[in-house]
């Protein structure tokens, strides 16, 4: 795929659940078990845009007291541009604007750093409920 990185063709919009699995089934695995979420319907689900092409999406979920994402996946040729950022910091400013101040996910081993440089920090204990492996981490945002 050849697409023009050029600031002012990104976008990042809401998207309809069934368009974050054209980009989880590559960034993740090709099987439904492990691009679609049980939950998805109710995910708040975003995308980010090189011009129309798709490369990237994260899924959230509001809790009580927060917000969880996950399946945050960018295609492998747009990793370590700073889209991971773009698009995470992106939302978290949206939800901060909606009231949420709490912002857990469950990191693999390898994205640990990513969630680190963003500010989130391994929660206490660290088991994580949804992701075999995974770490929890939480970004609190003090008032
Ligand atoms: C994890 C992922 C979303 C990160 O997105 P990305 O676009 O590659 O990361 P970015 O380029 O936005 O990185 C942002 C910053 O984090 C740092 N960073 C990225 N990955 C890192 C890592 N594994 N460890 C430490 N730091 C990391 C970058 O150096 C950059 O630092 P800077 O802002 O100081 O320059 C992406 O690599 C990905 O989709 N991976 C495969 C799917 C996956 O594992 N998802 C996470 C599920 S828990």
């Amino acid at each position: 795929m050849s697409i023009k990185e050029n600031p002012s063709d990104i976008q990042i919009e809401q998207i309809p659940y069934y368009l974050s699995w054209q980009i989880r089934k590559i960034v993740f695995d090709p099987n439904p078990i492990d691009y679609k979420i049980d939950d998805d319907e109710n995910g708040v689900h975003f995308g980010l845009y090189i011009g129309k092409n798709l490369i990237g999406v994260v899924s959230w979920f509001i809790e009580k007291d927060g917000a969880e994402f996950k399946k945050l996946g960018i295609l492998n040729e747009f990793q370590g541009k700073g889209f991971g950022k773009m698009l995470l910091t992106h939302c978290i400013d949206y939800f901060k604007s909606q009231g949420i101040k709490t912002f857990r996910c469950e990191s693999n081993k390898n994205s640990i750093g990513f969630y680190e440089n963003l500010g989130f920090k391994k929660t206490n204990p660290t088991e994580a409920f949804h992701c075999y492996a995974c770490i929890a981490m939480e970004l609190s945002i003090k008032v």
